[in-house]
């Protein structure tokens, strides 16, 4: 019997080359398990797409109630924003996708887990700490890490392993999205005189074509969680998805960042997230009512703290002094 590995499996070039990839260079069998944090994409033909391209067995979970409740409310309590301006969709959710690969990895008596990242940015550090953090016996395959193939390679070998090549293979972005938020870099954003064309816009109107009426909304919170939108109680998914449409509506949302990785480098960022945006910006606003002058600065040192946190997975690197957080080095 073969080895068997849990791939977080998005359905997209890179991850569905990885389940023939795997396969083939590790001899093992791939178990694909697909996260439904709020991106609007049908699960089913993703789940049927791993099979096709070769999973031995293809999972979907849906994780949108804990990651909001778990995950991105305690981030909303503390205020936690990357340096000013980024909300930390991304950065919040890889240690719940670890986690997930864990779980599904001990009920598979599964030897490794493997993701997409690549390299050079900050995802992979997070999937390596948390999976490492969790379950330190189960080995990490990172495909792209190791394969060393180009694009144009990666494209080459889906099709000769007859991986279906989506027409959108050939967008220059590099996207993730959830209920927190759309993360987007690499392509013509890298140079950052360069205005962001509007296609790398999905979620947010641009202000120029947004109503010209300002739109009121009340928004409820309780304990530093945002529980109604005027006046109506709604689940924290419902109150999220319901405030990232009535906001994106409206312009509001764009992030516009030159950030600085935990791999060492600065990188141009793009960010939508208007839900965010809205729920960071009125409990700084209901805090600001609420707290005592020297609560507010301790907060504010304490919030500026976690987003380090959360953005880095961990500490700093054991290996690499330069590095703010444990390299793949040091995994
Ligand atoms: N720079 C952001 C972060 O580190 C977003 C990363 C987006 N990831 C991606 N694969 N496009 O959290």
């Amino acid at each position: 019997m073969k080895d068997k590995v849990v791939l977080a499996y998005s359905g997209g070039l890179d991850t569905s080359a990885a389940i023939k990839w795997i396969a083939e260079r590790h001899d093992m069998d791939v178990v694909a398990l697909s996260i439904d944090l709020g991106m609007e994409r049908d699960y089913e033909s993703i789940r049927q797409k791993a099979l096709k391209v070769g999973a031995t067995k293809a999972l979907v979970v849906d994780a949108k109630a804990v990651f909001i409740t778990d995950y991105v409310f305690p981030a909303l309590q503390a205020d936690a924003i990357y340096e000013g301006q980024y909300p930390l969709a991304t950065a919040l959710a890889r240690p719940l996708i670890a986690k997930l690969l864990v779980d599904t990895a001990l009920q598979e008596g599964a030897a490794a887990v493997a993701h997409g990242c690549t390299g050079k940015g900050n995802d992979q550090v997070r999937f390596d700490v948390s999976t490492a953090a969790l379950a330190p016996h189960l080995k990490i395959i990172a495909p792209a890490r190791e394969w060393g193939m180009t694009r144009e390679q990666t494209v080459e070998y889906a099709q000769r392993h007859g991986i279906p090549v989506p027409v959108t293979a050939d967008s220059p972005y590099s996207v993730d999205e959830n209920l927190w938020g759309r993360s987007v870099e690499c392509g013509v954003l890298e140079d950052p005189w360069v205005e962001p064309p509007e296609e790398v816009y999905t979620l947010t109107k641009a202000p120029a074509d947004a109503p010209n009426e300002p739109l009121y909304i009340e928004i409820g919170f309780e304990g530093g969680i945002a529980v109604n939108l005027d006046g109506q109680e709604l689940d924290g998914v419902a109150l999220v998805e319901g405030l990232n449409s009535l906001a994106g509506e409206h312009g509001v949302g764009r992030i516009d960042h030159v950030e600085n990785r935990l791999v060492g480098i600065k990188s141009r960022e793009i960010y939508e997230a208007p839900a965010a945006t809205v729920l960071l910006l009125a409990h700084l606003a209901l805090e600001q009512m609420t707290l005592s002058r020297d609560q507010i600065r301790f907060k504010q040192r304490m919030a500026q703290e976690y987003a380090d946190l959360v953005y880095t997975a961990s500490g700093p690197c054991r290996l690499c002094p330069e590095h703010a957080a444990p390299c793949h080095r040091d995994s």
